[in-house]
């Protein structure tokens, strides 16, 4: 399983990209707001344009997505050109990242633009993500349009099944694959699932059973725990936000080893080896 970064912040990002573990960025507009803000917080000067060109070079020539911010077809497939054009030419790897239905309000008559969108932009071989994907059919129907990538957000299905059930903790605490009951004692489900990473699961048997060319892109990922999940599931890409997969680095088991470990060095071992 590829691991993306799922986030706008150039330090996060070449520090991930450091580790050797890192496949791809992500990004949105909620996570380029957090990332100007800090920058402009620390009176950093730095162009809107010349900084996504810093995050493409630093992605090492993997994909990054950049996401779009219109709701209709024409407005969405303009922005979608204009990122690939004036950002693809800096490393190659601009993915456009289109929401799988644009709607702001039911019956307004939008929802069908981000699937246009998705087609349009893949019929001039622009690979899109599509985002906001909340249950395997609307994965189906993204991947049958063209998109290379369906991001279906785990955590936010989580977050909806939580405050369902009335289940205890914060959105970043594990929410149970398997998912959790109600005060009346049945299961909840949104549209049949139980989990975030149910949805996931369930996007990536759909693909395989019908053999559609289409990547899993599990996300809104907000522990470890989920992260694994994902990837026993047989996602194709799992983004992560940097907090989580510094997270995943974490054991107390692996520390006290190294404790261990570093105690028993004799002399005769330690003079062998060179000391960097
Ligand atoms: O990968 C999508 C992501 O950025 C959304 O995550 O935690 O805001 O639901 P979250």
């Amino acid at each position: 399983m590829k691991i993306f970064i799922d986030s706008a912040d150039l330090q996060q990002i070449r520090e991930a990209f450091s580790w050797g573990i890192v496949d791809g960025i992500t990004t949105n507009p909620s996570l380029i707001k957090k990332a100007v803000e800090k920058l402009k917080a620390s009176g950093e000067q730095v162009s809107m344009g010349d900084y996504i060109k810093l995050m493409l070079e630093a992605a090492q020539g993997t994909p990054v997505s950049l996401e779009v911010i219109g709701t209709t077809e024409k407005v969405m497939t303009a922005q979608g050109l204009w990122l690939h054009e004036h950002f693809n030419s800096v490393a190659g790897n601009v993915v456009v990242k289109i929401p799988v239905n644009p709607s702001l309000q039911r019956g307004d008559g939008l929802s069908y633009e981000g699937l246009k969108t998705i087609r349009t932009l893949a019929e001039r071989d622009i690979p899109v993500n599509c985002t906001l994907v909340f249950s395997p059919e609307q994965a189906l129907l993204a991947a049958k349009a063209g998109a290379a990538y369906v991001s279906p957000f785990a955590g936010r299905i989580d977050d909806m099944l939580r405050a369902r059930a009335a289940y205890p903790g914060s959105k970043t605490d594990y929410f149970p694959a398997d998912g959790v009951k109600g005060a009346d004692g049945v299961m909840v489900h949104d549209n049949g699932l139980r989990s975030g990473v149910q949805l996931v699961s369930e996007c990536v048997a759909l693909f395989h059973m019908h053999d559609i060319d289409c990547q899993v892109l599990a996300a809104s990922l907000r522990n470890p725990q989920q992260v694994r999940e994902c990837a026993i599931a047989g996602a194709d890409v799992a983004t992560v936000p940097f907090e989580v997969i510094r997270d995943m680095i974490d054991h107390p088991k692996t520390v006290e080893g190294m404790i261990a470990f570093c105690k028993d060095i004799v002399p005769e071992y330690a003079d062998l080896l060179p000391r960097g």
